[in-house]
Formats: C-alpha cells, sequence, structure tokens
C-alpha cells in the first residue's frame, strides 16, 4: 500500500511512528514501536511538543524566551529541534557521559551545551537537572521544561502514544513494554491502554543499579536514556504491572542480535527493551501480544563501540 503524508508543518511530522512485527521465537506477535523515526529521532519529539506548546498556551512561554531542559540528550534534542523552528533560544544541560553524537546533534540544531560531571542521584546539587534549574532561576523570560517532574510529560503519551498503539494493533495488544527514565512513556501511555483494556500487562524496564532498583543506592551503568535515578512524580506504580530489570551486559549485547538478525539497529535502552521482551515472550502464548517501544537509534551511539 502506498500512503503519502504531507504535512504544513515538522511539528505535524511528530508521532505516527510505524508498529513492526520482530520474529522472536515465540508464539506470541511481538512488535517494535519505531520512535526513532520521529523528526527529532527520539520518542521525545512527542513529549518535547506537548510541554512548549502547553506552556505557549498557558503564557508561560513568550516570543523571544529561552527554553532550558536537563537531559540525557534526547529531550534536550527535541527541544532544540523545536526551538529552532520556533525562533526560541535554548540552553541544554547534560551529564558528560552521554554520547558524542547526541551532544553533537544538539549543537548542531543551535542550542548552548552546558556539560556537567555525572553524579548519582539526579537531586544532587551537581547534576545536570540541579544546573538547569539554576540557569532557569538567572535567565529572564524563560522556561523550563522540566521532563523529569511536569506531568505533561506523561499526559503527551497518554494522549499520542497510547492511543496509535491501541489503533495499530486493533485493540489486540495484551502486554506494553517501555524503559522507565522519568516514567512518563510507560506511565502515559500505559495508562491509556489499561482503560481501554485493564488486564492488559505494563512492564517497565529499568536497570539494575538505577536509584529505585537498589532502593536508594544506586551505582554506575552505563545504559543511557533508561533508568529511575530518583523518586519520580510520574512513574504511576498503580498501573504498572512488573518491573523487569535489564543490566549493561545483556542489553548491549541484545544491541548486536538485534542490528544483526533482525536489521534493526537500536539504542541502548531499546536494546534493555529488547532483552526485557524477548524474555518476557518466552511465557507467552499465540493469544498474546506485546508492543515495545523502540526509543531510538543505534546511529547516536556508534562512538561507543556498542555494536
Ligand atoms: C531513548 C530513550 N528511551 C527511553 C527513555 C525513557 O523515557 P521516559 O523518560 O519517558 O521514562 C528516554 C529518556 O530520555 C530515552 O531517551
Amino acid at each position: 500500500m502506498f500512503t503519502m503524508k504531507i504535512f504544513n508543518s515538522l511539528l505535524d511530522a511528530i508521532g505516527n511512528t510505524p508498529l513492526v512485527r520482530v520474529p522472536f521465537n515465540t508464539p506470541a506477535k511481538v512488535y517494535a514501536k519505531l520512535e526513532y523515526l520521529n523528526p527529532g529521532g527520539s520518542i521525545k519529539d512527542r513529549a518535547a511538543l506537548y510541554m512548549i506548546q502547553e506552556a505557549e498556551r498557558l503564557g508561560l512561554l513568550k516570543p523571544g524566551g529561552t527554553l532550558i531542559e536537563a537531559s540525557s540528550g534526547n529531550q534536550g534534542i527535541a527541544t532544540a529541534m523545536i526551538g529552532a523552528m520556533k525562533g526560541y533560544k535554548v540552553i541544554i544541560t547534560v551529564s558528560e557521559k552521554i554520547s558524542e553524537e547526541k551532544q553533537k546533534t544538539l549543537q548542531a540544531y543551535g542550542a548552548q551545551l552546558i556539560r556537567c560531571k555525572p553524579t548519582l542521584h539526579l537531586d544532587d546539587g551537581a547534576s545536570y537537572h540541579a544546573k538547569a534549574v539554576e540557569i532557569h532561576k538567572n535567565t529572564p523570560n524563560s522556561f523550563m521544561l522540566n521532563q523529569y517532574f511536569n506531568p505533561t510529560n506523561a499526559g503527551a503519551h497518554y494522549s499520542m502514544l497510547g492511543p496509535e498503539i491501541w489503533q495499530q494493533t486493533q485493540g489486540t495488544i495484551t502486554h506494553y513494554c517501555a524503559a522507565a527514565g522519568s516514567g512518563g512513556t510507560v506511565s502515559g501511555a500505559g495508562k491509556y491502554l489499561k482503560e481501554q483494556k485493564p488486564d492488559l500487562k505494563v512492564i517497565a524496564v529499568d536497570v539494575p543499579n538505577s536509584y529505585r532498583s537498589t532502593d536508594k543506592n544506586p551505582q554506575p551503568y552505563k545504559l543511557e536514556g533508561i533508568g529511575v535515578d530518583y523518586d519520580t512524580p510520574l512513574l504511576n506504580t498503580a498501573i504498572i504491572d512488573d518491573f523487569f530489570l535489564s543490566g549493561d551486559d545483556e542489553s548491549i549485547a541484545m544491541l548486536k542480535t538485534m542490528a544483526r538478525e533482525y536489521g534493526l539497529l537500536i539504542g541502548p535502552s531499546s536494546g534493555a527493551v529488547a532483552y526485557a521482551a524477548s524474555q518476557i515472550a518466552q511465557n507467552l502464548t499465540e493469544h498474546d501480544t506485546l508492543v515495545m517501544i523502540f526509543g531510538d537509534s543505534g546511529r547516536a551511539y556508534l562512538t561507543k563501540n556498542f555494536y
């Protein structure tokens, strides 16, 4: 089938990403939602769009204003992309841990990049989040999207991602599996899907070393864009059935498998999700349909030599 899409604005090209069957060795149907096909290259286009549009509507963001955000890269890239086309100045704080590619992409969109030393806790006064809060306080006419605490982050996925998955699977989805950082993706779409089908299972993928998994005693880990590193108000534990922990080694090994056996070049958080889904799917039947979220592409991490 040939469908031609024409958009009047780049913003209208956000979302409606493909859902693609992945032939894992299971009687269940497993699908990947290819979020890396968003115009900014990740799932975060959705959250940034909703948070910026809401700020404009509420008058918190005015012409000539400055967008400020703390990010593990993708939220910043989405903010920089939208800021560029709308004429806002953009300042993004990141941890030095994130890939060179993501840092250079931010600068390519014209954003000012502030690199901060990695911290184990997001609420550490030296963290990239704390730095963004400080810059926001000292910058007149600025708006901080604040993805880690802004409920509109999860709201974007409730309003947009969840309904897309429901329509694409024609209501047959039984398992929804997504990485948790802020928790917006898993909680927002998870809530929508569970409202449609209360016995649907929502699986949040975290890392074993995160603040949440270690009962507030986090340890460093290599994966980016995944890991619950603070008491996040966005993680809706009431609708999450299970937390699956994917570690560095199995997630990074999965990146190679996905690229070489399935032709899916995905980023590390998606490697963690793919590993989780491959394990969960072993216990599913032909009556089950699992949807996993692939948040970004492996092209943003090639210099990390994971592949
Ligand atoms: C590639 C990727 N996957 C997953 C996530 C986690 O999404 P959320 O913050 O909605 O939990 C992020 C967050 O930055 C990300 O960049």
